[in-house]
Order: C-alpha cells, then sequence, then structure tokens
C-alpha cells in the first residue's frame, strides 16, 4: 500500500523484559468488573441514551451481576449529572453495588464532581489526565514534570473535598493514553498519586491503565500491565485495573493478557460498544471463561434479553457473528458441520457425559439462552443429511432410518436451492409430509382386516381411479401379507422391503411412526412414512405412501 512510510510503532515497551505472563495459560478467577456502558459507551453513541434508557440499562447492570459501574462525567454533560442525581435521590443504588463517575484533573471539574456526589452512599471518584508523548507534546504542550503537578495536584483536591464531605469515596487514578506513555513516566506519575493516597489494604486505589487507543499488539500491552504491577508502590493497596479500547480488533485479548500479566479488575462494556471500534467487549471476556469453567460471577443465561435491552436502549445493533450474543455464532448450515454437531449431541447423551465437548460449539447454547434448533441446525442448500435428519428428530420426534435421511436431505436440499433461501423447520417439516407421510393417492388404501392360521392372510380393499376392490395375499406377517397382496394382484413390482417403526410420542396417547423402503427393479430404494395410533396401521400406511411414491415417479 501508498504511505506505510507514514507509519510506525507508537507504544513503548517496558525498559525491562517482562513476560512472566507467558507461563499462565489462562485467567483463573473472574476479575472485578466495571461496567462503562453508561458513560465511555453512552459517550459513543450517536444519539446518546435518555435519562429513561439509562436508568434502564443501570437497573439492568445492576441485575446481571456489575457491582461497579461507571454511571457518567457528571461535570461534562448535564444529562449525565441528572442522571447520578437521580439514582442518589430515588435510593437505587444497591448496598452491594458501587457507582463511579469520571472527572478530569481541573478543579471546578472536581468541584462540581463532589457537588453531583452529595448524598451518594458509595462511590469511586475516577480521575484521569493525559500523559502519553503525543498528548503531551501536541495538545498540552507540557514537561513531563507539568503533567505529573496536574495529577499531583487534582489527587490532592479529591483528598480534600471528599474528606470535608466526611464521605468515604474509594479513588481511581487513570494516566490516559498509557500505552503512548514511556513505561517509567507511566510509573512514576502513578506513584506520584498513590504517594497522595496513600492506600492501606483496608482503603485500596484503583489504578487505571487505559488503551485509549490501540497501537500495538496484545502481548506487548500484556508486558505493560506486568511492568507496572511489578513497580507501582503499595502493590497490595492497589487494585490494577485494565480499560483497552478496540481499534486493532484485540480489546478482549488485552484484557486476557493483560489479566495473565496481573491486574485484577477490567473496565469495558456489553458487546464492546464504545468510541470508533469500542471498548472490550465483557461479555464475550465473561463468556470465554466460562467456556473454560471459569464462573465469571456475570450472569449471561439469558442471551437473546441482553440484547433486546441493549439494542433498545442503546440503538446499536448486535451483528450476526459477535461472539456469543450474535444471530449466527452457533449456526451450523454445512452439512459436515451440522452431522458432526448431531453425533457429537447423541454422543453426549448415551455417555452421560459431565463436559461440554460437543464438535463445533464452544459452549452449549442453552447455557445462555438459545435453542438448538434455530440456533444451532439451520437448513439451506449447504445442509446435509445429518442436520436435517437432527432437526426432524429434535422437533418433531421422527427418528429416520439411515438411508432414509439421505433421500430427504437430498429432497430438502433441493427445494432449498430452488427456492434459494434458508428453510425454516416448520418448511423442512412440510417437505417431509408432503413428500412421504401418508400418501394415499394413486393406490389408496381404504380398509384391511386378517386372519391367522398356518400364516396370515390379509383382505385388503384399496381404490385405484375411483374404484374399490378388494385385493388378497398371505404372508408370514402381517405386512408381508399386504405386500403380497399388492404384488399379486396390481402389478406392482419391488424386490426388497425394509421396515422400521417408533413411537412418536411417550404414553398412552402415543402414535407410531413406521418406515418402509422397497427396493425397485433399477435398485432404488423408495420411502413411505406411516403415522397411526395403531402400530400395525402405521407399518401399512408406511408401505403405501412407499408404493405410491413409487406410481408417482412413473408419471
Ligand atoms: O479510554 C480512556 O482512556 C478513558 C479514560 C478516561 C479512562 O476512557
Ligand atoms: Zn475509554
Amino acid at each position: 500500500m501508498r504511505n506505510v512510510e507514514k507509519y510506525t510503532t507508537q507504544y513503548f515497551m517496558p525498559p525491562v523484559p517482562c513476560y512472566d505472563w507467558t507461563k499462565k495459560e489462562y485467567v483463573e478467577k473472574a476479575p472485578i468488573w466495571c461496567s462503562v456502558d453508561l458513560r465511555d459507551g453512552n459517550q459513543a453513541l450517536i444519539v446518546p441514551m435518555s435519562l429513561e434508557e439509562k436508568l434502564e440499562f443501570f437497573k439492568f447492570l445492576v441485575e446481571i451481576g456489575f457491582k461497579e459501574i461507571e454511571v457518567g462525567f457528571p461535570a461534562a454533560s448535564e444529562t449525565e449529572y441528572e442522571f447520578l442525581r437521580t439514582l442518589i435521590e430515588r435510593d437505587m443504588i444497591p448496598e452491594d453495588v458501587t457507582v463511579q463517575v469520571l472527572t478530569q484533573a481541573r478543579e471546578h471539574i472536581i468541584r462540581r464532581t463532589f457537588e453531583a456526589l452529595e448524598g451518594c452512599p458509595r462511590a469511586i471518584v475516577h480521575l484521569y489526565n493525559s500523559t502519553s508523548v503525543a498528548q503531551r507534546e501536541q495538545v498540552f504542550r507540557k514537561s513531563k514534570e507539568e503533567i505529573i503537578r496536574i495529577a499531583v495536584d487534582g489527587a490532592k483536591l479529591l483528598q480534600k473535598i471528599s474528606s470535608e464531605m466526611g464521605s468515604d469515596f474509594r479513588f481511581e487514578y487513570s494516566p490516559e493514553s498509557f500505552t503512548g506513555t514511556e513505561m517509567e513516566f507511566a510509573r512514576d506519575i502513578c506513584n506520584a498519586v498513590l504517594d497522595v493516597w496513600k492506600p492501606t489494604p483496608e482503603k485500596k486505589v484503583i489504578i487505571n491503565l487505559p488503551v485509549t487507543v490501540e497501537h500495538s499488539m496484545p502481548h506487548v500491552y500484556a508486558c505493560q500491565v506486568e511492568y507496572m504491577c511489578k513497580h507501582l508502590d503499595y502493590r497490595d493497596s492497589v487494585v490494577v485495573s485494565l480499560h483497552p479500547h478496540n481499534d486493532r480488533g484485540c480489546g478482549v485479548a488485552d484484557c486476557e493478557l493483560g489479566l495473565l500479566a496481573g491486574a485484577d479488575r477490567i473496565e469495558g462494556t456489553l458487546f464492546g460498544n464504545g468510541e470508533r471500534t469500542g471498548n472490550a467487549d465483557i461479555v464475550t471476556l465473561a463468556l470465554n471463561m466460562f467456556s473454560q469453567g471459569v464462573d465469571p460471577k456475570l450472569n449471561f443465561e439469558d442471551m437473546p434479553s441482553t440484547v433486546a435491552l441493549y439494542e433498545k436502549v442503546t440503538g446499536m445493533h448486535v451483528y450476526d457473528r459477535q461472539p456469543y450474543g450474535g444471530k449466527l455464532v452457533f449456526a451450523a448450515f454445512s452439512g459436515s458441520h451440522q452431522d458432526a454437531i448431531a453425533k457429537g449431541m447423541k454422543w453426549r447423551e448415551e455417555k452421560e457425559c459431565d463436559h461440554w465437548t460437543v464438535p463445533y460449539l464452544c459452549i452449549d447454547p442453552k447455557d445462555i439462552g438459545r435453542e438448538y434448533e434455530g440456533d444451532v441446525i439451520r437448513i439451506n442448500s449447504q445442509s446435509g443429511k445429518g442436520g436435517i435428519g437432527y432437526l426432524l428428530e429434535q422437533k418433531y420426534g421422527f427418528v429416520l432410518p439411515p438411508k432414509m435421511r439421505e433421500d430427504f436431505g437430498y429432497a430438502v436440499k433441493n427445494v432449498s436451492d430452488h427456492q434459494h433461501k434458508e428453510l425454516q423447520p416448520e418448511e423442512v417439516y412440510e417437505i417431509f409430509r408432503r413428500e412421504y407421510l401418508n400418501i394415499n393417492d394413486k393406490i389408496s388404501l381404504v380398509d384391511f382386516h386378517f386372519v391367522r392360521n398356518d400364516c396370515i392372510h390379509a383382505a385388503v380393499t384399496v381404490k385405484i381411479g375411483g374404484v374399490e376392490k378388494e385385493i388378497k395375499g398371505d404372508g408370514n406377517g402381517r405386512l408381508d401379507a399386504v405386500s403380497n397382496a399388492i404384488k399379486e394382484n396390481l402389478g406392482i413390482q419391488y424386490q426388497d422391503l425394509t421396515y422400521t417403526e417408533h413411537a412418536l410420542e411417550q404414553g398412552s396417547k402415543s402414535r407410531a411412526a413406521a418406515y418402509v423402503g422397497i427396493t425397485g427393479k433399477d435398485g432404488r430404494i423408495t420411502w413411505g412414512v406411516g403415522v397411526d395410533s395403531d402400530i400395525i396401521t402405521a407399518s401399512v400406511k408406511a408401505l403405501f405412501s412407499a408404493i405410491n411414491r413409487q406410481e408417482r415417479k412413473k408419471d
């Protein structure tokens, strides 16, 4: 590409190797989650949320388990001020939840922020100023010492006002644009702020390390986080928090590697809503943990409702392939995938497996409120017999013999191919009904009865071209006797007859499904299905279905 020489790396590696995080394999426990949906997320919406929408979203965040929620930047916007006041005045902050407010390190903004917090039972006051080389040089035109002074003065003012108010608010400091800051300087400015606040294990301070703009691969961030964890003073009194944005699409990876590197807390949003390409997606992070057997301590058991609420209040759309939440993320259209899933599900059932190992599905969709039919096995012209048969079995209870699955698979694919569209389960069933079930047109079954002595004698009344007649045949079994009656009296030829049956529903009102395949002169099997409350009738109906279908082929 042209202009590539314009770009160069814009991040800072730690001055010493920091690769201990590579020795860890996965995140072993849930971090402290802080939702920034109502501040950072809201700030990025085309139409920011109204007060009512924010209240609804806040209640939902509490419901799914967030204990820390950044509710806004009250000094920067009237709606955010009013929102915080409403939460306080309506007593809407549960006892185990702490709200967080953001403030720049500027006196009038800090003062206004504390005004908004009047009467708040608990809060985290989040102070920030920009520390990166680019911001220092181009935006603030200040030296490192001057930037540290801004942070320290802000930290002192937080402490002063908070103690004047007699509040017990907690503090957070973010060196904004941390990843574009020299690591030694990031360390120094955070330690300078910590020296003001003097945290204790009983009253910890949060040091938040934002990836304000993502400039590097996630392993670079992990090294930076590890460096900070190793070089922050008061470490046992500091909660190290991460706040990655997603410019390179690595927001989630930044968090995961950052947690391996020693961080304790994550700031992010549902589905990664946030400025530009968004913030780290907490849904993905939490369910990634869940998929490895770690309880994320957030509840996404009803993903469809989570998506619906999120879309309603933010006006954003959850992308179809968004991990876990997207409509298509568990869907398998292709035959081989469907077959593997269907077999995996059967295996699970037969072996009574404790652990989830079904191919192609990273978690059990049911654990987050998704359905197998409709969400997983989806039918189009790419689909195969395994998935189509699985769907018919799961939704309608028909367990087709393996060879018939193939035949039915072709019939369904054909329709989807011709109509050039995905087929819904009802449409798949309709093809099955129309093609195979109780087909009784050309040669219709009117009645039958049997007499048994040395063998079974069948007398069958059929109607052909509007005329009824009785035909008779003998056999070792009932179906055999009916089959012989047809062959001997109606001049219909076939060789082998295969037969299977099963109950369709459990209990006294159950119906039976019977499947008959007859092999024609060309060696091809024609299938028919019969359903009736009486198993013999179901089998005779299945035979007539197969014969009628074979006759149809002659037209
Ligand atoms: O992305 C960012 O750097 C921020 C800070 C205010 C924490 O949102
Ligand atoms: Zn941010």
